[in-house]
């Protein structure tokens, strides 16, 4: 959606971490955040407004990131709009963060102003799954659901059996019409690398169970190696336990909701809040009782950014249920994984966590 191709410039070396003000040029409002978590502002941005990157920035900044500094009108007008929010929030709602570009935006840069009669008299969408909820009434128990999902994935005995995967299919992005490879390598209880292959180098995610960090070409990301941190990192974390389902029950303090319908499957929907703050939503379908979709948000100086992952295709790897199928969707786009062919027990070297 939001993707533009780059020609390199120079490339960024300033530690991954430093505060966004210190590895870009001219910071005025988001200060004090990391490199990640200030581009995860920008697909806030284009989300809630329906801007494109290069909108919002100039024309030139398509092809070299050092022109993302420049400001033209429309810049400086989200600048305000940040100050306005936070204003309102502070003035209005004691400094929580309940108004944000989304909540007048919704998509569109003008926010409408004409109530609309068509809305009025249709019926809205299902609500999605993934927003705060609190413990429902007459639910099974999460061990109850976990109980069950480790039934259905292969059973104790099995899953604590397999200790790492490793196996290899294809990718593709939201509007790419090309499918690449990609492998991916497993360690219980969450350690995971993907590495997908690009036109211009490999985007290798790794999660080493404690921290996460990205490396991507400088065509796709203002800096090589981008640190995943605070909230982000602490959902990641979870996700990366998915593999291993035996670890998921751990991975939190789980609460239960009401169930909900995903397209035409009823799902139960547990959730957990990390000790930082992200919320992690994990629907498990109520027929099989394997898990269907993942939702974690955080919440960023300008509004909540969410990742969503659906998990599909399961297929029987020695007696194990595993999805073969994700699709991760997330403001700045969407990916499909697909693998296959996935190795149960092969070795994993501890090599392949590290930096
Ligand atoms: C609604 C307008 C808007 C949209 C859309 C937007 N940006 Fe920004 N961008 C800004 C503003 C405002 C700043 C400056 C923030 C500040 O001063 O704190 C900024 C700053 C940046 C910077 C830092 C540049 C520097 O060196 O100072 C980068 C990089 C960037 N944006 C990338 C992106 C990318 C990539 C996208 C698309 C995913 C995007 N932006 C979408 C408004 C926008
Ligand atoms: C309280 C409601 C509200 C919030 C919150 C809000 N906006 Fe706006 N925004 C508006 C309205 C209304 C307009 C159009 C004003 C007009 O027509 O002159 C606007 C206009 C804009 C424009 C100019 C669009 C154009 O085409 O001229 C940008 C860019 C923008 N907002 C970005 C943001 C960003 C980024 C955020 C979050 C930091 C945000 N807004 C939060 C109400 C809001």
């Amino acid at each position: 959606m939001f993707f533009v191709s780059f020609v390199v410039h120079a490339a960024v070396s300033v530690r991954a971490q430093s505060p966004a003000e210190q590895v870009f040029k001219n910071i005025q409002v988001l200060k004090g955040i990391p490199v990640d978590q200030f581009m995860a502002t920008m697909n806030v941005f284009s989300a809630a407004t329906g801007l494109n990157c290069t909108d919002c920035h100039t024309e030139e900044s398509g092809g070299d990131w050092a022109k993302y500094a420049d400001d033209n009108a429309l810049k400086q007008r989200a600048r305000a709009m940040v100050v306005m929010m936070n204003t309102i929030n502070r003035t209005n709602f004691g400094g929580r963060q309940v108004v944000t570009c989304v909540t007048c935006h919704r998509g569109v840069s003008r926010p409408t102003v004409m109530p609309s009669l068509d809305l009025l008299y249709s019926e809205l969408p299902p609500e999605e799954p993934g927003d705060i909820i609190a413990q429902a009434p007459r639910q099974p128990s999460a061990d109850q659901i976990f109980d069950r999902y480790t039934e259905a994935a292969g059973g104790v005995s099995r899953l604590s059996a397999v200790t790492s995967l490793t196996g290899n299919g294809t990718f593709v992005g939201f509007d790419e019409a090309e499918k690449t490879p990609f492998e991916l390598a497993a360690r219980a209880p969450g350690q995971r690398r993907t590495s997908v292959r690009g036109r211009s180098g490999d985007t290798v995610t790794t999660v080493d169970g404690r921290s996460a960090w990205m490396v991507a070409p400088l065509s796709d990301r203002p800096v090589r190696l981008t640190e995943i941190t605070g909230q982000e990192l602490e959902g990641v974390l979870v996700e990366s336990r998915v593999l291993f389902p035996l670890q998921m029950k751990q991975a939190l303090t789980w609460r239960v909701g009401f169930p909900t319908v995903i397209g035409d499957r009823d799902v139960h929907v547990v959730q957990g809040t990390t000790a930082g703050g992200a919320v992690v939503t994990l629907c498990f379908d109520q027929e099989t009782g394997l898990l269907a979709r993942l939702v974690r948000f955080w919440d960023s100086p300008v509004g909540r950014v969410v990742t969503r992952v659906d998990y599909d295709d399961y297929r029987d790897v020695d007696g194990m249920n595993v999805p073969f199928a994700w699709t991760v969707t997330w403001l700045g786009g969407r990916s499909i994984y697909q693998l296959s062919s996935l190795e149960p027990n092969s070795p994993v070297p501890a090599a392949t966590f590290t930096r």
